[in-house]
C-alpha cells in the first residue's frame, strides 16, 4: 500500500499537491492541512452495486416529519424534522448549538419520537446537568457519551431511535483512519458513513459542528455538499438573540431563519421578531431608517444606521455591518451622480440592528436613505417604513412580495410606507398615486431624487 500525501482546506474541503498559504477556493489563511491518504486501502472492497428500476417503481417517501413544537425550529426545517434526513447544524464554540439541540430533543421526546443523544464532548453527567436547567426529562430520550463511530451504530441497532444527535461531529472518529478525530479526513469519512447508514435504515441525524478558526480542526462547512439540511446558529455570545439560519436545505425554503433568545433556562423562541428588532429604537434620530426584508416566507422589519461624519484621517472609511459592503459602494456612487450629493470624503458607516445579516435588494432605498439623513443630520419621521431596490440610474425598483411588507408594517403599527412606484401600480389600479390599506398610507416614488424630497 502506498501511503501519499495531500493537502486540504479545512474550511471548505479544497484539496492541493502542495501546502498553501491561502486557500484559493475560500481565501482562508493557514487553513491547509497535511492528510495522508493510503492508496488502494479502499479498492479491497468491492464496490456496492446500486440496482436500477423504473421511477414508477420506487416507493415515495411519506415525507413524514417529526414537529417539536417549537415554531422557529420546525419553519427553519421546512415544518419539522424529515424522516431519515441528515442535518447539519453549525456555529460558533459556546453559541447554544448543544442547549438549543437538547430542548428540541426534549420536545420531541414528549410526542413520543425515540432519541438517541450522542456526546464525545460532555459525559452523561454533565449532559444531565444542562438538561436540569433545561427541565429535560422525557423518558425517551438516551443519552450516550461515545466517539467511536461503530459504537455509536451498534448503540442505535439496539436502542433503535428514529433521531440521533451526534455533538460534535468534530469530536467522532473511524477507526479504520489514522487521522486524529476533527481532520479533515476523519469528519469527511464520518459524515459520509453517517449519511450511508442513516438513509439505509430511516433514521435521522443532527450533526453539531463548531465553527472554527484554527486549521487543524475541520469546519461544518466541509459537510454541507453532502447533508440535506444545513443550518447555523448565529448570534453576538454577548448580546442574548440568536439566530437559526436555513443556509440549503432539500426538504424546504431556505433563508428562514428562526429567532430565539438566550435566558437562562435556556433559549426561548421569539415569535414576533420585528417587534423585538425595534424595541430599541429611538425616534428622531438621523439615519435611522425602519426597512422591511423578507426572510424566508416571513417578512421582517428592522432597523437600518447610518452614521456619516468627515474623514479626518487619509482615505475616508466604508464599513457595513449586516449589509453586503459592495451594495453599499454602489448607492454612495449612486448618490454622487444622481442627487449630486457628495460623500466622497465622508467616512460612512452602517449597521443593521440587532445582529441580522440582510442581503437583498429590498434594503437599497432605506440604506441610501439613512446615509442622506445622516450626511444632511435630519431625521425622517419615526411612522415610516421604507422598501424598494434601488438601480444605477438613480430608479426605484419594484420588488417581490410588497403585500405582504406592507402589511407587516401596518401591524406594527406604522402609518406611511414608501415604495416603488411600479410596485403601487401592482397593488391598486385605480389610483396610481396612492393606496391607503386600512390605516397604513402607501407612497410610489419612481426615483431616489423624488424619495428624497418626499421624506428628508
Ligand atoms: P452551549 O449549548 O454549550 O454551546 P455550544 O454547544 O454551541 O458550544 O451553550 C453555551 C452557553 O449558553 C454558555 O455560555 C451558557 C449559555 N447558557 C445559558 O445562558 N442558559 C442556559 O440555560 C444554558 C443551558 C446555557
Ligand atoms: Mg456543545
Amino acid at each position: 500500500m502506498k501511503t501519499q500525501t495531500k493537502y486540504i482546506c479545512s474550511e471548505c474541503g479544497y484539496e492541493s499537491s502542495k501546502w498553501l498559504g491561502r486557500c484559493p477556493a475560500c481565501s482562508s489563511w493557514e487553513s491547509m492541512v497535511e492528510e495522508r491518504v493510503q492508496k488502494g486501502g479502499r479498492g479491497r472492497t468491492p464496490p456496492p452495486r446500486g440496482e436500477v428500476r423504473k421511477i414508477q417503481e420506487v416507493r415515495s417517501l411519506g415525507e413524514r416529519r417529526f414537529k417539536s413544537g417549537i415554531g422557529e425550529f420546525d419553519r427553519v426545517l421546512g415544518g419539522g424534522v424529515v424522516e431519515g434526513s441528515l442535518i447539519l447544524i453549525g456555529g460558533d464554540p459556546g453559541i447554544g448549538k448543544s442547549t438549543l439541540v437538547l430542548q428540541v430533543m426534549e420536545r420531541l421526546a414528549q410526542s413520543n419520537v425515540k432519541i438517541l443523544y450522542v456526546s464525545g464532548e460532555e459525559s452523561q453527567e454533565q449532559i444531565k446537568l444542562r438538561g436540569d436547567r433545561l427541565g429535560v426529562s422525557s423518558e425517551n430520550l438516551f443519552l450516550l457519551s461515545e466517539s467511536n463511530l461503530e459504537g455509536i451504530f451498534a448503540e442505535i441497532e439496539t436502542l433503535k431511535p428514529d433521531i440521533v444527535v451526534v455533538d460534535s461531529i468534530q469530536t467522532v472518529y473511524h477507526a479504520d483512519l489514522v487521522s486524529a478525530p476533527g481532520s479533515v479526513g476523519q469528519v469527511r469519512e464520518c459524515g459520509g458513513e453517517i449519511m450511508r447508514y442513516g438513509k439505509g435504515r430511516g433514521v435521522a441525524f443532527f450533526l453539531i459542528g463548531h465553527v472554527t478558526k484554527e486549521g487543524a480542526i475541520a469546519g461544518p462547512r466541509i459537510l454541507e455538499h453532502l447533508v440535506d439540511t444545513v443550518l447555523y446558529l448565529e448570534g453576538d455570545r454577548h448580546h442574548q438573540y440568536r439566530i437559526l439560519r436555513g443556509v440549503k436545505n432539500r426538504f424546504g425554503s431556505t433563508h428562514e431563519i428562526g429567532v430565539f433568545e438566550m435566558l437562562e433556562k435556556g433559549l426561548i423562541e421569539v415569535k414576533n421578531p420585528s417587534e423585538v428588532f425595534l424595541s430599541e429604537r429611538r425616534n428622531g434620530v438621523p439615519g435611522s431608517v425602519v426597512v422591511c426584508t423578507i426572510e424566508g416566507t416571513r417578512p421582517l422589519l428592522v432597523e437600518i444606521q447610518a452614521l456619516v461624519t468627515p474623514a479626518r484621517y487619509g482615505i475616508p472609511q466604508r464599513v457595513t455591518t449586516g449589509t453586503d459592503s459592495r451594495r453599499l459602494a454602489m448607492l454612495l456612487a449612486v448618490l454622487e451622480k444622481r442627487v449630486g450629493l457628495h460623500v466622497g470624503s465622508s467616512d460612512v458607516f452602517t449597521n443593521v440592528v440587532g445582529g441580522l445579516k440582510v442581503d437583498e435588494p429590498g434594503v437599497d432605498l432605506g440604506l441610501l436613505i439613512s446615509i442622506v439623513s445622516s450626511f444632511k443630520n435630519r431625521p425622517i419621521g419615526a411612522e415610516v417604513a421604507v422598501m424598494g431596490e434601488v438601480g444605477l440610474g438613480g430608479e426605484i425598483r419594484g420588488i417581490g412580495q410588497i403585500d405582504m411588507r406592507i402589511r407587516e408594517a401596518e401591524r406594527l403599527g406604522f402609518a406611511r410606507c414608501l415604495i416603488s412606484k411600479n410596485n403601487l401600480r401592482g397593488l391598486n389600479h385605480h389610483s396610481p398615486k396612492r393606496r391607503s390599506s386600512n390605516s397604513i398610507e402607501v407612497i410610489g416614488a419612481e426615483s431616489v431624487e423624488k424619495a428624497l424630497d418626499l421624506l428628508l
